[in-house]
């Protein structure tokens, strides 16, 4: 028989040896409680087989370059970056990739030989819902986006790789959709206006809410005659009820109306490829998700 001691010292020992074996990750924010991404890595890393441990980390702004640096300097492998860090930390890394460097924002943190890799899966995500989960045809279609912050600006790009008709930015603040619009003139037809003078001439195929208005518990006059009933509505946030854009679109009569879930699991399953090499299958995950919302 052990003397409990000696038990005690064998746990600790079992404990450190465990966790210097688990590769760790994490995700930063602020606030960060109400975050699902620790569940849903859990659920990819049983589904992969892949030993990682997924950590909630609540960090102001004045304090995220000292965690981040911390947490890379205790051996951590990875964090993905939530609200409102995501345009800060993209002036932290080492290097970043094209897709990270568009959007002006970083979702996703690598830490490999000493360096900060930045990268942002979000607009893949959201791509990837609507296209793969969602069966929304991109290209040829008019898309209004409402909002033009830094979730508008992570999109806008990802979704003129579809070649859309045309992408109007709807903002309460023009001078911020007239500055995204101009950013990616270039690249296709998009325009930019405040929510009382969105033309609707022709109805849209697509709008997108990537204002955090709902998340704040308020209501902007968003433009109901741009709804029609072949109109696909899409809300970035996501909740256990419906978003008050969710409500908003179906009371206007849109033909379908779906909140973020999609978006968060395949922007995981993006960043958890980033890390390991492998793409989790989102589909069980996503039903999972949707059971326990
Ligand atoms: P994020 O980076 O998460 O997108 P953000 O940069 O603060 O956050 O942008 C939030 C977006 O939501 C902005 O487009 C903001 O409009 P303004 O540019 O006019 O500030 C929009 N927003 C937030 N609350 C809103 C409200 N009550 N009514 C209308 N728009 C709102």
């Amino acid at each position: 028989m052990l003397h409990a001691g000696w038990r005690s010292r064998r746990v600790a020992e079992e404990t450190i040896a465990q966790t210097t074996t688990i590769d760790r990750y994490g995700v930063m924010g602020y606030p960060v409680s109400h975050s699902r991404s620790p569940v849903i890595h859990r659920l990819f890393a049983l589904q992969t087989g892949e030993n990682i441990q997924y950590e909630l980390l609540q960090v102001s702004p004045e304090k995220l370059e000292t965690a981040i640096r911390q947490f890379q300097r205790t051996g951590g492998k990875g964090l993905n970056i939530t609200v409102p860090h995501k345009s800060e930390v993209a002036k932290l890394v080492d290097q970043m990739s094209e897709r990270a460097a568009t959007a002006g924002a970083v979702n996703t943190l690598t830490f490999k030989g000493g360096e900060i890799y930045g990268d942002n899966t979000d607009g893949i995500g959201l791509l990837r819902d609507l296209a793969v989960n969602l069966g929304v045809g991109i290209e040829k279609s008019r898309i209004l986006i409402l909002g033009a912050g830094g979730a508008t600006r992570g999109i806008v790009g990802p979704l003129l790789e579809m070649q859309p008709t045309s992408i109007r930015i709807a903002n309460r603040t023009l001078g911020k959709a007239q500055a995204l619009a101009d950013h990616f003139s270039s690249a296709g037809n998009v325009s930019a206006c405040r929510f009382n003078v969105v033309p609707v001439s022709e109805t849209y195929d697509l709008i997108i809410n990537a204002t955090s208005a709902g998340v704040k518990g308020e209501a902007p006059p968003y433009p109901a005659a741009a709804v029609s009933d072949t109109t696909f509505c899409y809300d970035l946030s996501y909740g256990l009820s419906p978003t008050p854009f969710s409500v908003w679109a179906r009371e206007c009569g849109a033909a379908r109306s779906v909140m973020g879930w999609g978006m968060l699991v395949e922007q995981a399953a993006e960043s958890f490829k980033v890390w390991r090499g492998i793409r989790p299958d989102t589909a069980p995950v996503l039903k999972q998700m949707s059971i326990t919302a």
